[in-house]
């Protein structure tokens, strides 16, 4: 893809943070830095715009609790169009791991986050949202 230069301006202290990252996270390159922090605050701008998102939900749950099993598959049926794929694996006796991937407008996946969040019996749920556009 082709690269245009741009100039930026910062603060030195600015700068110095900017440098201890690229240090600390082991970025190639400040352009690299400066390319993943653009892209992060986009998806967030998408995020909180409600446009659509990519990404996925993953919840730790305890089989046992009541109709948890039940509640959890029967609240992913109302989302059809969003969820695209699941993985499901059984941690111990009692818990276990979901992975939801999931597609469309990102307040639809937050919704769904929260209707999986409050079954009781789940003790996590974190949702990671990307941009299926970014380049
Ligand atoms: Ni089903
Ligand atoms: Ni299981």
């Amino acid at each position: 893809m082709a690269v245009e230069r741009i100039g930026v301006s910062l603060e030195a202290p600015l700068l110095k943070e900017l440098d201890d990252l690229v240090h600390e996270k082991g970025y190639a390159s400040r352009s690299e830095a400066l390319r993943e922090l653009i892209r992060r605050g986009l998806v967030r701008q998408r995020v909180a715009a409600g446009g659509d998102v990519v990404g996925t939900i993953t919840i730790v749950y305890r089989h046992d609790v009541g109709a948890v099993t039940h509640r959890i598959l029967h609240r992913q049926h109302d989302f059809l169009g969003t969820i695209r794929a699941t993985a499901h694996t059984h941690l111990s006796e009692e818990t276990c791991l979901e992975v939801l991937i999931v597609e469309g407008d990102a307040k639809r996946v937050a919704e769904l986050a929260d209707r999986l969040r409050t079954v009781k019996g789940v003790l996590f749920a974190e949702t990671v949202m990307a941009r299926a556009d970014l380049r």
